[in-house]
């Protein structure tokens, strides 16, 4: 390739694991790519590599973004792939120094905050179009295909489709399940892909913050299934890997507990343990599970499981806490007559997961609906549902459900009222309270299991104690409430009798 001349459809900035692996699925998929990294051995490893797999020269090394913008043909269409935060704001102001126009675009890929994007496509109006796209698949996904969710301005997006349509992975249409081929220079061309216009603005970041959230708790209850097996049937890590095999054939079949199992069945090389056995039980995270929940919080929607999943996190990291307190508190034993049957308390525990799991999903598409209905971001949440199907960390063969659910009404207030799920629940939930009955009796916590029911038990009672809870606050802060027998939005304040007073009396 004639490096001099401006031949590239696609500029790459960052070329870290997701940027170097978005670039080269880009190559496979017939892009030619200006490519820029801070680190010049990250910009000569993915061009080796590019020649290496394709034999194209896809891939065409600059060193400087001034290089960047003139391999390019105009507009320019401009890949970040840096860390969230303020290195994309840095790499925009460069761009900016090095001569990028109004009608060029750039696109975020990033795991960026939903209102840093926002903020964003404000501040770089009439600089350039600042467009996201949120990934999802990790490694993996990234080269071979991910999830996208990309919003900003719908220009940009007629401009961006085509490509991000091509790289995304795929939906076999039939059945609904990913069509997965991990070779280089043989990208699946066939299927539906998972990338679809989410919204304006923070839309997609957002959808993809859910994602997360939805994922931690996706991964809390699978890891509290290991848990109650490991505790109170006293499995080791390979049999449970066989159950959570077992299991990924019916309703839970999903990635999440494809890979739980090739992790327990994974042996350390130096000690000849299960690795599950000798890595610390203190869980990271980077932070969007947090943000799911602070946005939860922030707009009213119970998310409990989800927030849960993320404060389970918090408590496994205060492990020096944990075995001071192990020391000192006291709990039950584990007892083979409250564990019952081997079998149907597998079977009780499988149910939990599942159940659990309706719920997680009920919670994040709620708050999806909240927030679009607060900033007007009109989701199409089937839409979100099938690009979910395959690429992502959750993807799984629920959400082909979840897709039926939002295709028959798209309007759903919330995922337990579509009938199937709600038929699903009725079906297994004597199992789910079971599981939770169980290992509460036995002192295992199994708080995501727990926060789903409450969650589930809560949004089916008509009458909360919430009213007891109005009166309170009115006792002592005159905050007033509204009564049953007048219309919605008047508010009552009552002198209450305090000891020794007389009767209450109406304002
Ligand atoms: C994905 C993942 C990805 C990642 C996050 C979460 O969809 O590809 O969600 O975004 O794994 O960084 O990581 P933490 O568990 O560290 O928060």
């Amino acid at each position: 390739m004639d490096q001099d001349a401006p031949q590239c459809e696609v500029g790459f900035i960052g070329l870290g694991v997701m940027g170097k692996n978005l670039a080269l699925n880009l190559a496979d998929n017939g892009y030619n790519i200006a490519a820029f990294d801070v680190d010049h051995d990250k910009i000569a490893d993915v061009t080796q590599q590019d020649i290496l797999e394709n034999g194209s020269e896809r891939i065409v090394p600059c060193s400087s973004f001034t290089e960047l913008l003139s391999k390019l043909s105009s507009p320019h269409l401009i890949v970040l792939s840096v860390p969230a935060g303020h290195p994309v704001d840095d790499v925009c102001h460069k761009l900016i120094d090095a001569g990028i126009c109004a009608d060029d675009i750039v696109i975020d890929t990033g795991n960026s905050k939903w209102n840093d994007t926002v903020r964003r496509e404000q501040e770089y109006e009439g600089k350039f179009l600042f467009f996201s796209t949120a990934v999802s698949g990790g490694e993996v996904g990234a080269r071979f295909g991910p999830s996208l969710m990309p919003s900003g301005d719908r220009y940009a997006w007629a401009r961006i489709e085509p490509m991000w349509k091509a790289i995304a992975a795929k939906v076999d249409p039939d059945t609904g399940k990913p069509i997965e081929r991990f070779e280089p220079g043989n990208p699946v061309i066939e299927g539906e892909p998972c990338a679809t216009y989410i919204g304006p603005n923070g839309a997609g970041h957002f959808v993809k913050t859910v994602h997360n959230g939805i994922e931690y708790a996706d991964m809390q209850l699978i890891c509290e299934a290991y848990h109650l097996m490991r505790s109170c049937l006293d499995m080791t890590p390979k049999e449970i890997a066989a159950i959570f095999r077992e299991w990924n054939q019916g309703l839970l079949d999903s990635y999440l507990v494809e890979i739980s199992a090739e992790v327990l069945e994974a042996v350390d090389s130096d000690t000849g343990q299960p690795l599950v056995d000798v890595i610390l039980d203190c869980a990271g995270q980077k932070g969007t599970g947090l943000w799911t929940a602070v946005s939860a919080l922030e707009v009213g929607s119970p998310a409990t499981t989800i927030t849960h999943s993320v404060f389970a996190r918090a408590l496994s990291a205060l492990k020096e806490d944990r075995v001071l307190a192990s020391k000192h508190l006291s709990g039950p034993q584990i007892d083979a007559a409250i564990v019952g049957d081997r079998g149907e308390f597998i079977q009780q525990l499988h149910d939990a997961l599942y159940c659990s799991k309706i719920c997680a999903y009920a919670q994040g598409f709620q708050l999806m609906k909240t927030a679009s209905d607060e900033h007007d971001w009109d989701l199409d949440f089937a839409g979100i549902a099938k690009i979910w199907r395959a690429g992502c960390i959750i993807r799984a063969v629920f959400l082909q459900s979840i897709t039926n659910a939002y295709d028959t009404d798209d309007d759903l207030h919330n995922l337990l009222l579509d009938p199937y799920f709600a038929e699903q629940i009725s079906n297994y939930q004597s199992n789910w309270r079971q599981a939770i009955a169980k290992s509460t009796l036995l002192g295992i916590p199994c708080g995501g299991f727990s926060s789903a029911l409450a969650y589930y038990d809560s949004y089916r009672t008509e009458t909360l104690p919430a009213n007891l809870l109005q009166g309170q606050r009115d006792y002592f802060g005159a905050h007033t409430f509204e009564r049953i027998d007048k219309p919605r939005g008047k508010h009552f304040h009552v002198e209450w009798s305090r000891p020794g007073q007389p009767m209450v009396k109406m304002k």
